[in-house]
């Protein structure tokens, strides 16, 4: 599979409703939407309140990438507003199953997001109840940084649980995904494709998703 999720944190604010409708003309799987908290990351962004205007705006699955402490406060929240797909970080949950349940509870898929320098064995006991797993490329917190190569190893031994144990979990990288490390990124085994910069910094959103589409299904 391969669904290219465009990360609006890279989006102009000043005309989000156009920028969202543009990348879903021009071949965008989900709309990736980074929820900071200023604690987790050093970094704030926005809540449920953007998550329901991007819902009136396109009808694209939201995939809510949770960067905040306590998730489980505010995870019925972004399911009220529209999240399809939410990922809360292994890092950031004290009781990650109970964080899991709740999201699927309330009919949301559910994904668990990994830092660069967790292991994947933070997941090993609750892989059976996630519907995704995102590999963090970068340190969370910030668009346009540079690929973290290592990931790739992650992302391997993260398809090779999932496919031992028979299951059908997707996987998700999030950060320096461009034209020229997105060859690498699929061939280790990923299935959806965050990208901030390397779309809304390009001059066709157009042409860069379907190079991006490309380069992953020759
Ligand atoms: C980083 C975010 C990413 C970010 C990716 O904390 O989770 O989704 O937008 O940005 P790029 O694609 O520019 O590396
Ligand atoms: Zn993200």
């Amino acid at each position: 599979m391969s669904i290219i999720a465009p990360s609006i944190l890279s989006a102009d604010f000043s005309k989000l409703g156009d920028e969202i409708k543009a990348v879903e003309a021009a071949g965008a799987g989900w709309i990736h939407i980074d929820v900071m908290d200023g604690h987790f990351v050093p970094n704030l962004t926005y809540g449920p309140i953007i998550v329901e205007a991007s819902k009136k705006v396109t009808d694209l699955p939201l995939d809510v990438h949770l960067m905040i402490e306590k998730p489980d406060l505010l995870i019925p929240d972004f399911v009220k507003a529209g999240a399809d797909w939410i990922s809360v970080h292994a890092e950031a949950c004290t009781h990650l199953n109970r964080s899991i349940q709740l999201i699927k509870s309330l009919g949301a898929k559910a994904g668990v997001a990994l830092n660069p320098a967790t292991p994947v064995s933070a997941i090993e006991w609750v892989i059976d109840e996630l519907d995704f797993v995102l590999v963090m490329s970068v340190n969370p917190g910030f668009g346009g940084q540079s690929f973290i190569e290592n990931s790739l190893d992650k992302v391997r031994e993260i398809k090779k649980m999932i496919t031992d144990k028979g299951l059908s979990t997707l996987i998700q990288i999030d950060g320096g995904v461009n034209k020229k490390t997105v060859r690498d990124i699929a061939a280790a085994g990923v299935d959806s494709f965050v990208a901030g910069s390397a779309i809304f910094g390009s001059e066709s959103y157009e042409e860069t998703i379907s190079f991006l589409k490309k380069e992953i299904e020759d």
